[in-house]
């Protein structure tokens, strides 16, 4: 018997610790009970902060230092409060219209001025990519979508697939490097569209008709006439519940030789991994999934290479947008939020702190970003 076979033995009957899957019943129910508590905690902590509770950033910050390492490093199975964390959804991407409404769709000056609107960086809701040096948000966007462009091989002339191009950012980006790449975006945000056609008129913008076609569409519905060479996709798949389906449409969507690379939000804990908050407030079942799970769902594109990206890129980006977030209050905050800004500003705020200091614990090696090259199985 391995020592690993010897310790999966064992861990099946503790509740708390390890991978959810290897769970005796008695375990599994314990830690089920256990993972709830700990989500009705954070809830309730995330309530007061919304009702007006005040915790000053360094204090809030500090107890998730304390509390988060232990989390990750000895109970992380008690970090997916629901159980369909756990399992596949039946549709592709759940709760596509609400998530619409109450993150993508919201007053795009916000947006746009807390992601950053720069002439060939557009707003981009992903991290940037920070250790080759880059002094500042939009530098280091540059730089992740350079490691994008390198690490899935584009050249010129590639007829490529942005499966939730955001505001064409990524697309802009790649045209501008390479005069005959051609790009199809598709995205279901309607104010995120908006701003692409927007800039398909613009004649300083590479997103030119003759080069980008936008679908405005849903992910569990579309369909394309034609095959792509390359199809990226980037900060999606936290919104996708059922990468079995999600593969199999990737993969009809691909040239027999064409290559995909998907990078997402992912944590490197046996289970996968979600929030109470973030469910409710922010991303309506949104999830982290664990680091092995692309590569372990290969029935149809097989996983040829990943990298693991360290969390502090995330963390630097998330702190950056908190900061741009509070220094434009003043010129955003009289538009329609569906609610009094004061409170939509606390919800914000606790979404942009939370996650900005869980992608910091112990020093990123936890939560961080995936990103998988991946070929016809
Ligand atoms: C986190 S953003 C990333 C956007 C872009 N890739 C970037 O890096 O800036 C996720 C994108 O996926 C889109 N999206 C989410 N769910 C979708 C769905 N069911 N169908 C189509 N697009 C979706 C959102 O509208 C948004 O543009």
């Amino acid at each position: 018997m391995t020592s690993t076979s010897v310790f999966s033995n064992v861990q099946r009957h503790i509740p708390v610790v390890g991978d959810m899957a290897l769970k005796s019943s008695a375990a599994y129910e314990t830690t089920r009970l256990m993972a709830r508590a700990l989500n009705a905690a954070q809830m309730a902590l995330a309530e007061a902060y919304i009702n007006g509770l005040e915790i000053p950033d360094t204090a809030f910050r500090a107890m998730l230092h304390t509390s988060m390492p232990i989390l990750f490093q000895h109970c992380p199975a008690l970090l997916a409060p629901y159980e369909w964390v756990l399992k596949e959804s039946d549709h592709l991407a759940e709760s596509s219209k609400e998530l619409m409404e109450i993150q993508y769709n919201r007053p795009q000056a916000m947006l746009n001025q807390m992601l950053g609107d720069w002439p060939i960086i557009y707003p981009k809701y992903s991290t940037g990519f920070w250790e080759n040096g880059a002094a500042n948000l939009k530098e280091s966007q540059m730089h992740m979508i350079d490691q994008i462009i390198e690490r899935l091989g584009i050249v010129d002339g590639d007829n490529i697939l942005d499966f939730g191009c955001g505001w064409g950012c990524v697309p802009n980006y790649i045209m501008s490097k390479f005069p005959n790449v051609r790009f199809t975006g598709l995205n279901l945000s309607h104010e995120q569209c908006e701003y692409i056609r927007h800039k398909m008129k613009d004649p300083e913008s590479y997103l030119s008709p003759d080069r980008f076609t936008l679908h405005e569409g849903d992910l569990n519905e579309v369909q394309f006439a034609e095959k792509f060479d390359k199809i990226l996709s980037v900060g999606v798949f936290c919104h996708v519940g059922n990468l079995t389906n999600a593969f199999q449409r990737l993969a009809s969507f691909l040239k027999s030789d064409g290559k995909v690379f998907i990078h997402i939000i992912t944590v490197r804990i046996p289970n996968n991994m979600s929030s109470g908050f973030t469910h409710k407030y922010i991303f309506p079942h949104g999830r982290y999934w664990n680091y092995d799970a692309v590569p372990n769902h290969g029935r149809d594109l097989k996983t040829i290479d990943r990298w693991y990206m360290n969390g502090m890129n995330y963390h630097k980006t998330l702190t950056a947008w908190l900061e741009r977030f509070d220094d434009f209050q003043a010129s955003v905050k009289s538009l329609d939020y569906g609610m009094d800004y004061a409170k939509f500003r606390r919800i914000w705020r606790f979404y942009l702190l939370l996650l900005g200091t869980i992608f910091a614990t112990c020093d990123g090696e936890y939560n961080g970003n995936g990103q998988y090259l991946l070929t016809h199985a």
